[in-house]
């Protein structure tokens, strides 16, 4: 090729760049400013609160076609995976939280055609209705033809959504879908600029694969030092200047599959119902002990067993399932599929401004015609847990 040859289509490449760059330097901003910019801050409303919705075990199918279970026989005929999406809206307007919380097993990928359409229907309600959500995933989200990883970075592209693929600042983790996201206090308080509520979503994976180990997945060390140091570190800045904090900020966990302390309890010491086992893996991860050892989280919320409702507190950190939601998930005919509500509540600080949180109460709503609210309980609050114990300083 010879030089007067290759400069015609040389000019060509210099006018066509300069005539888009304008445009690639928009979409790059754009796409900046929805990383690591405003969409993801989490706040406390002028209200003092701050409101989760938890969705657990949606069992998403195909939609319209896909028939609920236990259900009663006359319900078959009308009920689809359109029941599940009806509650979720209705649940999203009676509440109007400030983040919906997916804790797993979001579609049932054996029955899933599509597992990327089935995972658009299963979290369009909380797409539409422009509120932050999160999601990790269950035991049955990659049974279709997407892998963990892949149904993990399908929902991280999803809109309104804060889930993560994994935190960027552990170069090796096990799993997909482990992040934290932070909350921070009341526009123009003292507290403005600190995270005042701590969530963190882990990865409780499928099925063990280690050979002579049988049943569920747990999670890892790698995952928990993640979590230690993550813990640590939010410790630091929170008892750091400004407004310098004595304990460190409550902390929520959310994940997918129980931890063997779940099985801790009777109905004499939880609010809510056991109906069946306590599914868990048949080994100890030891991430409750972990989670006590950081001093911050105050409860951890689950899905997997849809018949277990229950919250119940060891060693100062609550245990609480949010029963099933699903219509295309197993249940009980009669006993009503069901959410869980979480709300987080600031004290007033001297200066009469919003402060620090003061507590974290929950309740379910089942999805009958009024959406009965039950079971409301506080899980923790300042000054009770103030008293109980002396937080350990530390960390990694
Ligand atoms: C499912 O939704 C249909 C349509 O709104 C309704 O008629 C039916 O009662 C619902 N089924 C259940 C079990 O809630
Ligand atoms: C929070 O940060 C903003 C921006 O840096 C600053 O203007 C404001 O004074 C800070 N608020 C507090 C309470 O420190
Ligand atoms: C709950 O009560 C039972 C006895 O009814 C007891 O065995 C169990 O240790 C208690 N659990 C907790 C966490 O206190």
């Amino acid at each position: 090729m010879t030089m007067k040859e290759v400069k015609i289509p040389f000019l060509i490449v210099v006018v066509v760049v300069a005539a888009l760059l304008p445009i690639w330097v928009l979409a790059a901003a754009k796409q900046h400013h929805q990383e690591g910019g405003e969409k993801k801050k989490l706040r406390f409303g002028s209200d003092g609160q701050f409101k989760i919705l938890q969705v657990a075990d949606m069992h998403y199918g195909n939609g319209k076609t896909t028939t609920c279970l236990d259900v009663f026989p006359s319900q078959f005929p009308t009920c689809s995976d359109l029941n599940t999406t009806a509650f979720v809206h209705r649940m999203i307007q009676a509440e109007k939280p400030n983040l919906i919380v997916f804790t797993g097993d979001n579609i049932y990928g054996f029955d899933a055609a599509d597992a990327a359409t089935s995972l658009n229907e299963a979290f369009a309600p909380a797409i539409s209705s422009n509120i932050p959500w999160a999601a990790v995933m269950g035991n049955h989200d990659q049974e279709s033809d997407l892998s963990r990883e892949g149904v993990m970075k399908h929902i991280v592209g999803l809109q309104d959504t804060l889930a993560q693929v994994n935190p960027s600042d552990q170069d090796v983790i096990d799993g997909f879908g482990n992040y934290n996201l932070e909350v921070s206090g009341v526009e123009g308080s003292g507290f403005e600029n600190k995270s005042v509520l701590n969530l963190y979503f882990l990865d409780s994976g499928d099925y063990s694969t280690v050979p002579s180990i049988s049943g569920y997945g747990w999670i890892k060390p790698s995952q928990q030092y993640w979590f230690e140091r993550t813990s640590a570190k939010l410790r630091k800045a929170y008892t750091s200047k400004p407004q310098a904090q004595k304990a460190p900020a409550p902390g929520l966990t959310f994940f997918h599959i129980p931890l063997p302390e779940f099985a801790s309890f009777d109905s004499s010491n939880f609010t809510g119902v056991r109906q069946e086992g306590i599914s868990s893996a048949s080994v100890n991860s030891g991430f409750f002990t972990t989670m006590v050892a950081a001093g911050d989280v105050k409860a951890a919320f689950i899905g997997h067993d849809h018949l277990n409702d229950f919250c119940g507190e060891l060693s100062g950190i609550n245990l609480c399932y949010a029963g099933g939601f699903g219509y295309h998930a197993y249940g009980k005919a009669g006993w009503n599929r069901r959410s869980r509500v979480v709300v987080a509540s600031l004290e007033k600080s001297e200066k009469g401004g919003w402060g620090a949180v003061k507590s974290i109460k929950t309740w379910k709503r089942l999805d009958d015609q009024h959406l009965t609210a039950i079971d409301g309980q506080v899980l923790w609050s300042k000054s009770s847990a103030g008293m109980r114990r002396k937080k350990p300083v530390g960390g990694t």
